[in-house]
């Protein structure tokens, strides 16, 4: 049975995931106005990723009895006055999120929760693949700026933080197979 204060803090999380989500859509909804329809496209999948961290998170509540609250959030930024400072933007929130996520199976530890703490460990290593993936995408903008469509290319090229099918991963509530 997880502890209280996991079930709790785990229940917070699900909310950080969410407005990560919601985040991620205004970030996709700016660069699809500003015509940049990879940049777009790589914001939007981000998003379905972070919805999926929350459905997983809610399906572990679920499957341990435990009660999962689903959270309002706050609004997302929905301005931005450059190319780059929605990629700094959600690189910051994805060293946040890894923290958070630290937290969690640090407090699962602490409280002699082992099924939890063992429930964190995919979390562990999609947030090193996460602020992996951003910080490449931040020198990416930084570095061609001033040259969106360069972006684009590298974008459309490398394939940036396609998700490819983790048979380790939690699964999501909701969700079939
Ligand atoms: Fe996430
Ligand atoms: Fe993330």
């Amino acid at each position: 049975m997880p502890s209280e204060a996991f079930v709790a803090k785990l229940n917070e999380q699900i909310g950080h995931e969410y407005a990560a989500h919601q985040q991620y859509v205004a970030i996709a909804v700016h660069y699809d106005a500003e015509t940049l329809p990879q940049l777009a496209r790589f914001f939007y999948r981000q998003a379905l990723e972070e919805r999926d961290h929350a459905m997983m998170m809610i399906q572990y509540l679920v499957d341990a009895d435990e009660r999962a609250v689903v959270p309002g959030v706050a609004a997302p930024q929905v301005d931005f006055g450059d190319v780059v400072s929605p990629v700094a933007l959600a690189l910051a929130q994805e060293k946040r999120v890894s923290e958070q996520i630290n937290a969690l199976a640090g407090l699962a530890r602490q409280e002699g929760d082992y099924s939890s703490e063992q429930f964190m460990q995919w979390f562990i290593k999609e947030q090193i693949e996460e602020v992996a993936t951003m910080s490449d995408l931040l020198r990416v903008v930084q570095r061609s700026q001033d040259h969106a469509m360069d972006i684009e290319d590298y974008l459309a090229r490398e394939q940036l933080g396609d998700a490819d099918d983790d048979p380790t991963a939690p699964h999501p509530a909701g969700s079939s197979g």
